[in-house]
């Protein structure tokens, strides 16, 4: 098989490691891609993942078998329209279904139309029109999340613990316009409390199979303090949703929307991954992504033994994938440049790569990384992730913290409480 995988971060040097290790796989591509999945063995392309005509035509001159979308945007645009247009299978949904991620506002219809818990929410097009959403609100716009609709890099949700800061916040998305087009029409939603979990399933237009679960640390700094950011590191299971858990979980988030957007005539290819708030009346539905989650796809496909090409194709041609597990824990450490994710410098050399290549438990998976001479230079704001599988959470933790040691990178920054809220347990 040929494959093409479109984007650069580390969740896409996580799908390239795991897709070259299939005995199906001949020759892979990756679009743009970075210098960890060229070692790997990918042939890079420079084409732009939002480049839908030249991906299309790669795909055709290069006799693609099967393009793997890693990041939303391609998605959100039509590149797996494009793609099935041209006769080229995409392991990912159509431009229709992944306007679950590219706008809130419709996958709060959604989630309605599903019947799937989530918080109480209201959608708005002007300031005036928030500030009386506030007031009607039972808590007066007290507990609020204010979110712009569109794609915001992760960046468009600001948690408001008091009118002032509600009312700040639709100031910024309507009349500073900090989110530009994506806060034309901004959500508010009622503040949930509870700890965040991850749960993606394979889905076959008709069908979900969940991936065990995962946590994602979001906040830039240790004790979730700090701006949100793509993601900090994260771990695969999370003790708060194991075992029959998971499919009921399933049964309740992921399967109403994939039956729904089936009958809407849109079977779902691809990952949904629900973001879940466990809170004291269930588990509650905080967003969908309509892709593998950046950190959680690096630890997940540590633990996947299961052949991932495989996989994708079966969904891809409506049959059940065959997905197996490893039940040891994987962790993932983010090392960020200082800044992120607001300004940062780019160009600093990362030293002890090789070294930590020689660990067999541990994985160090690129994302804005570039090799200059023959030194690997930062080149982003996430840098890489050093991800590790042991016998327990605490084993997992303490091989990545002590891998850690063994890389520099000057300017750089890593959080150190990764996993700490499932080893508290
Ligand atoms: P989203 O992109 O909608 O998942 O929001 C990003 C982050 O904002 C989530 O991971 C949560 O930490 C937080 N968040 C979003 N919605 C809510 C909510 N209703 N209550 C509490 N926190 C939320
Ligand atoms: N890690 C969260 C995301 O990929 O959106």
């Amino acid at each position: 098989m040929r494959i093409l995988v479109l984007g650069s971060g580390g969740r896409e040097h996580a799908l390239v490691w795991k897709l070259m290790q299939s005995p199906l796989v001949e020759t892979l591509f990756a679009a743009p891609g970075n210098c960890g999945m060229e070692a790997d063995g990918a042939r890079l392309v420079p084409i732009d993942v939002q480049a839908l005509d030249d991906i299309v035509r790669f795909a055709r001159k290069e006799k693609i078998d099967l393009v793997v979308p890693g990041p939303e945007l391609p998605l959100t645009l039509g590149v797996t329209d494009a793609l099935r247009a041209a006769g080229i299978p995409s392991f990912g949904p159509d431009a229709y279904c992944a306007r679950l991620e590219g706008s809130k506002s419709y996958a709060k219809a959604m989630m309605r139309k599903a019947g799937v818990p989530t918080a109480a929410s209201s959608v708005v097009h002007s300031l005036q029109e928030g500030l009386a959403a506030l007031d009607s609100m039972d808590c007066k716009g007290e507990r609020v999340v204010v979110k712009a609709d569109g794609l915001a890099a992760g960046k468009g949700v600001i948690v408001a613990r008091s009118r002032k800061e509600a009312e700040e916040a639709l100031a910024a998305m309507f009349s500073q316009r900090s989110f530009g087009s994506a806060g034309d029409t901004v959500v508010l939603e009622e503040l949930l409390t509870g700890e965040e979990v991850s749960l993606l399933a394979f889905c076959d237009g008709h069908n979900a199979w969940p991936l065990p679960s995962a946590q994602d640390h979001k906040a830039a700094f240790d004790g979730d303090l700090g701006p949100n950011t793509g993601g900090m590191g994260a771990y695969s299971p999370c003790p708060r949703l194991v075992g029959d858990d998971v499919e009921h979980v399933a049964d309740r988030t992921i399967r109403p929307i994939i039956r729904t957007l089936a009958e809407e005539g849109h079977p779902f290819v691809g990952i949904l991954y629900a973001g879940l708030m466990l809170t004291e009346s269930g588990p509650k539905v905080l967003e969908y992504n309509v892709r593998f989650g950046d950190p959680e796809c690096q630890p997940l496909l540590m633990r996947l033994t299961s052949d991932l090409a495989e996989a994708m194709i079966a969904c891809i041609e409506g049959k059940a994938p065959l997905l197996t597990l490893s039940e040891k824990v994987a962790l993932g450490v983010v090392l960020a440049k200082e800044g992120y994710p607001g300004h940062y410098e780019r160009g600093s050399r990362i030293c002890g790569l090789d070294e930590l290549a020689q660990i067999p438990e541990i994985k160090v998976f690129h994302s804005g990384t570039k090799k200059v001479g023959s030194d690997i230079v930062s080149d982003g704001g996430r840098i890489l992730c050093v991800t590790g599988l042991g016998e327990t959470l605490a084993n997992a933790r303490d091989l990545v913290y002590q891998a850690l040691r063994g890389l520099s990178c000057e300017g750089s920054f890593f959080r150190k409480d990764i996993g700490a809220k499932g080893i508290r347990d």
